[in-house]
C-alpha cells in the first residue's frame, strides 16, 4: 500500500515555507510595502503596550500551557503562514497535548488531544463555546436565535423532507462524470462537478435554484463569495484577526475584510431578495431557507442583514467542505486499486448491479462507509477547527487559560496519532471496519460523547457550538461517494501522477488540479442513468 506524504522532507519540515514558490506583480509588490508599514508601526505600537499585560499566571500561581516562544510582538505568525497543521503538529510533539502560541498579542491554547478536546469543548462547554470573531473573515458567526433557525432547517425531519435534492444531484453528478468520460475514454477533472453537487445543494436547500452545468454563471456568481471566504480562513490566516488595533485603522487586510463582507450580503442577500420579489408576485417558490426566512422575519424579527448572513453561513459551510471530501475521494481511489475493488464486491453483493446505494443502505455496507471515514481523516476539510473562545479564567490539569484565550483544535495531530492508527500516513480502511474502532473526525468525537438528551438540546438550544449540518453533510457524501464506486472503474491516467501530498489553499480543502478515468463497470451505469437530468 503506498504511503501519503510520503518521504517529502520539504513537506515534513516543521516551517515549510518556500519563498520562491510564489511571484507578484509590482503593483501587489508596492501594495504589500505600505500594507507592511501601516502593519508594522500598528503592530510595534500595540503590542509593545499588550506584551507587558500579558496574563502569564493566575492569582493561584497556575501558569499558561508551555509552547513555543515566538519572534517578539509577531509571536509564532509567520511559522505558520504555511502547512500551519505540520507545524502544529511539530510543536504538540515538543510541548505536549496542551500547549499555547502568541499571535500578535493574542493568546492561543492548541488542543492535540480528543480527551481534552472533550473535557473543554464538551464538559466545560458553557466556558469554551464562544467564537472568535474573525474581521478578516468578514461574516459575524450566527447569534443563538440565528442557529435555532438554522437548526430548524438542518434537522432530520426536514433533512429528510429535502434529501430527494441530494439524491438526485448525486445522480446527477455520476451522469456528468459518465458523459465528460466519454465511457471511460475521455480523462476527467472531477472536481468542478464535485463542487457543483455540493453546490447545487446548497443553492436548492437555501434559495430553491440549482445550475445546470459547471459553466452556469450562477456557479460563478454563488460561489465567488464562499471561495473568498473560505480563501481567508484558518485561525492563522490573517493578522488582522490577532492584532485587535489594526482592526480600527484603514489597512489593506481591512478594505479586504469589508469587501468581503459587502460580497456575502450583497449575493447571498440579493437571492433572499429575489425569492422575496417572487412571493409577493404569487409565483410559486420552492421550499427553501430563504422562503422560510421570508415567512418568519418578522416573528422571528429578522432584519436583511441577518437573513443574509444566514443563508451565508449555509452557503459557507456547506459548499467547499462536503465537495472537498469528494474531491480528495476521487484523487485518492485511483491510487488504492485493491480498496476499490473490495468496495465494488461488497456494492455487488448488497446491491447488485439494478439499482444504485441508496441513504438506508449505508448500514449495510461497511466497508464503503470506512472509506468515507478514511478519506475525512486523512484530509478533514477542518485540519484547525473553527476557533473558539474562552468565556472565563480557566484551569484546566493545572494550566491557566485566561479569559479571552483562543483555543484551537489541532486534529491534524489528532487524526495522525499512531497511538491512534498504527499507520497513520496510510489510507488504510481496515482500520475503521466497525464504530469501536472508527477512527476520529472533527463530528465523531463530538457526537460521540454528548448523551442522546444533550444531542436533543444541541439541535434545539445550540447552547454548544457544533456543526449543525452534520446529516446533511453525512447523506450527501455517502450518496455521491457509494455511487461513484458503484458506477466507476477509476484509475490514475498514465503519465499524469495526482499529488497526494500538496494541496490548493492554506486550508487543505481541495487536492491540486488533477485528471482521472472513469470506466463504467457495467452497461446499467447509462441505462439507470438515461432519464436523470444533469
Ligand atoms: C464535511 C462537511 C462539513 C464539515 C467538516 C463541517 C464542519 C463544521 C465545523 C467544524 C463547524 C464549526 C463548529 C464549531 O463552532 O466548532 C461548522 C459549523 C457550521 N456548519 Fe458545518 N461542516 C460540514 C458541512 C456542513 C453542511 C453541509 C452544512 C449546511 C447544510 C453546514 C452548516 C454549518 C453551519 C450553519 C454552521 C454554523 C456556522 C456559525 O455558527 O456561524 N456544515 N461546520
Amino acid at each position: 500500500m503506498s504511503v501519503i506524504y510520503n518521504s517529502t522532507e520539504a513537506f515534513l519540515s516543521p516551517l515549510p515555507i518556500d519563498p520562491a514558490s510564489r511571484s507578484v506583480g509590482l503593483g501587489a509588490v508596492i501594495e504589500a510595502s505600505s500594507a507592511f508599514l501601516w502593519t508594522l508601526t500598528a503592530i510595534v505600537g500595540a503590542s509593545l503596550l499588550a506584551w507587558f499585560r500579558k496574563p502569564w499566571t493566575d492569582e493561584n500561581g497556575h501558569k499558561i500551557p508551555k509552547g513555543p516562544i515566538g519572534l517578539p510582538i509577531f509571536g509564532s505568525f509567520y511559522s505558520l503562514t504555511r502547512y500551519p497543521e505540520l507545524t502544529l503538529d511539530y510543536w504538540a510533539k515538543r510541548f505536549g497535548d496542551l500547549y499555547s502560541i502568541w499571535l500578535g498579542n493574542q493568546l492561543f491554547v492548541i488542543v492535540s488531544d480528543p480527551n481534552i478536546a472533550k473535557d473543554l469543548m464538551v464538559t466545560n462547554g458553557n466556558v469554551f463555546s464562544s467564537r472568535k470573531e474573525c474581521l478578516s473573515k468578514a461574516k459575524p458567526s450566527l447569534l443563538v436565535e440565528h442557529r435555532r433557525i438554522a437548526a430548524t432547517w438542518l434537522s432530520q425531519r426536514v433533512v429528510d423532507s429535502y434529501s430527494p435534492v441530494l439524491d438526485r444531484e448525486s445522480l446527477s453528478l455520476v451522469k456528468a462524470l459518465l458523459i465528460e468520460s466519454k465511457g471511460g475514454l475521455a480523462p476527467v477533472d472531477p472536481q468542478p462537478y464535485a463542487g457543483r453537487c455540493s453546490l447545487n445543494n446548497m443553492t436548492t436547500i437555501t434559495f430553491g435554484f440549482r445550475a445546470d452545468s459547471i459553466h452556469h454563471p450562477l456557479v460563478g456568481r454563488a460561489l465567488k463569495p464562499s471561495r473568498e471566504f473560505m480563501n481567508c480562513t484558518g485561525p492563522m490566516s490573517n493578522l488582522i484577526d490577532f492584532v485587535p488595533i489594526l482592526q480600527y485603522l484603514p489597512t489593506p487586510l481591512h478594505r479586504r475584510a469589508k469587501k468581503l463582507h459587502k460580497g456575502l450580503v450583497e449575493t447571498y442577500g440579493g437571492f433572499i431578495k429575489e425569492t422575496e420579489q417572487k412571493m409577493m408576485e404569487g409565483k410559486t417558490v420552492q421550499d427553501c431557507l430563504a422562503k422560510t426566512m421570508v415567512e418568519v422575519r418578522y416573528k422571528e424579527e429578522l432584519d436583511d442583514l441577518d437573513m443574509a448572513i444566514l443563508a451565508s453561513a449555509f452557503m459557507i459551510g456547506g459548499v467547499e467542505t462536503t465537495a472537498a471530501i469528494m474531491q480528495w475521494f476521487s484523487a485518492l481511489i485511483p491510487a488504492y486499486p485493491e480498496i476499490q475493488k473490495k468496495a465494488q464486491e461488497e456494492l455487488d453483493r448488497v446491491i447488485g448491479r439494478d439499482r444504485l446505494p441508496a441513504i438506508e443502505d449505508e448500514k449495510n455496507l461497511p466497508y464503503c462507509h470506512a472509506i468515507i471515514k478514511e478519506v475525512e481523516r486523512v484530509h478533514n476539510p477542518f485540519w484547525l477547527g473553527t476557533p473558539h473562545v474562552a468565556s472565563e479564567d480557566f484551569v484546566y490539569q493545572g494550566k491557566f487559560i485566561p479569559k479571552d484565550t483562543v483555543v484551537v483544535l489541532n486534529t491534524w495531530t489528532m487524526h495522525y496519532d499512531p497511538a491512534r492508527h498504527s499507520s497513520p500516513k496510510k489510507f488504510d480502511c481496515q482500520c475503521c471496519r466497525s464504530d469501536e474502532a472508527r477512527p476520529l473526525d472533527v463530528w465523531s468525537w463530538i457526537s460521540n460523547s454528548l448523551s442522546a438528551t444533550k444531542q436533543k438540546a444541541r439541535l434545539t438550544s445550540f447552547s454548544r457550538r457544533v456543526c449543525p449540518g452534520m446529516i446533511v453533510a453525512e447523506r450527501e457524501i455517502w450518496l455521491t461517494i457509494s455511487r461513484m464506486l458503484w458506477a466507476f472503474d477509476m484509475y490514475e491516467i498514465p503519465g499524469e501522477p495526482i499529488d497526494l501530498k500538496e494541496y490548493d489553499g492554506l486550508s487543505g480543502r481541495s487536492p491540486v488540479p488533477f485528471r482521472i478515468g472513469l470506466k463504467p463497470r457495467h452497461d446499467n451505469v447509462a441505462k439507470l442513468l438515461e432519464k436523470v437530468e444533469i
